[in-house]
């Protein structure tokens, strides 16, 4: 039933209508909650205010399936100086991407010179990029293009991201977790055939505990990014009973979702990163975020009764 419903908001989000209403009119009817601003300085006022709360951010300059190396080019560019402005304003951040952004269905020769050119600027900062997980159209993709940037840059400088959905990451796992990658454990956002992906989230959430707990033994840094209580729990006591430091591991929560939670694990001692996304491109982003939770519906209804 949740996958369902998950399903029918994302076809509905395809729509061309829906897509140019919101377009029009999304940051009033309850975008902001998701998207810390459409600029970056903005954005970078919004990181202060959670590192002054104790919360770590990831900044995610918005955009996706690019088809344009102009456009890969500039998001190339947002992403380096989010990287130095992150450094010139002493900030407790790092940066997310996705490689459709940067070019990766046009030529991944040319994605790959997008993301040198990012992470040498996160070597001369001192700072850490995470590549995001996408559709698995393009995972295979993905995880080449990031097997190489490993090699030439470590996993102090990149790390990358793994869906619980997915049958194939058990195997991606185990592979990364002997290189020693740094890897952030989601559920997976995107809508995925039962050929690729467990259609009940009952395995999903199975999986995903199997996942954080591995990485962990193998002594690998392991972001968990859920907002699942219960998931969150787990890990807590599993991390104590191993004796794993807390430093070792830290939780993710998505901007504007469970903040209550994340200040509270802030409290209890637990490193806690903020995933804030900003730009213009918040369209896709945004529907994932009702999809995830259709409950979310409310706040876009009740902006725009208020509109
Ligand atoms: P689940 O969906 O079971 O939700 C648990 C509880 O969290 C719900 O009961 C609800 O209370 C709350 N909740 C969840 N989603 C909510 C929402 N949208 N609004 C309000 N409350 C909500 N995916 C991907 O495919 N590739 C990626 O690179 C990333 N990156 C990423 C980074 C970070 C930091 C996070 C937290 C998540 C991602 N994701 C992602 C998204 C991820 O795959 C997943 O879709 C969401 O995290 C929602 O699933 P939960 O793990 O929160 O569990």
């Amino acid at each position: 039933m949740d996958n369902m419903l998950r399903s029918a908001v994302l076809s509905v989000a395809g729509n061309r209508a829906v897509r140019s209403f919101f377009r029009k009119y999304g940051m009033r009817l309850g975008v902001a909650r998701f998207v810390a601003s459409e600029q970056l300085e903005a954005a970078l006022d919004v990181v202060l205010r959670l590192n002054r709360q104790g919360l770590m951010v990831t900044l995610d300059y918005l955009g996706e399936s690019v088809t344009d190396r102009a456009l890969a080019e500039e998001a190339a560019d947002q992403a380096v100086l989010t990287l130095r402005r992150i450094a010139e304003r002493k900030l407790n951040a790092n940066v997310s991407v996705k490689l459709t952004q940067l070019g990766l269905t046009i030529d991944p020769a040319f994605c790959e010179s997008m993301m040198s050119r990012i992470l040498d600027e996160a070597a001369r900062t001192g700072n850490f990029v995470r590549i995001d997980m996408e559709d698995s159209s393009v995972v295979q993709a993905t995880v080449d293009l990031f097997e190489k940037l490993l090699k030439r840059y470590g996993p102090k400088r990149v790390g990358l991201v793994l869906q619980a959905y997915l049958y194939r990451t058990q195997a991606d796992r185990e592979r990364l977790g002997s290189q020693g990658v740094n890897v952030r454990i989601v559920k997976g956002a995107y809508k995925e055939p039962k050929e690729v992906a467990f259609p009940r989230k009952k395995d999903v959430d199975a999986n995903y505990v199997r996942l954080v707990e591995a990485h962990l033994a193998q002594g690998c840094y392991t972001a968990v990014a859920t907002h699942d209580e219960a998931i969150i729990k787990q890990t807590i006591h599993y991390a104590r009973k191993k004796g794993i430091s807390p430093e070792r591991f830290e939780f993710q929560m998505l901007y504007g979702i469970a903040g209550e939670l994340q200040l509270r694990l802030v409290r209890d001692g637990y490193r806690v990163r903020v995933y804030t996304p900003f730009g213009e491109a918040w369209y896709p982003y945004f529907t994932r975020r009702i999809a995830e939770r259709p409950a979310n519906l409310w706040f876009v209804l009740k902006g725009m009764f208020r509109a």
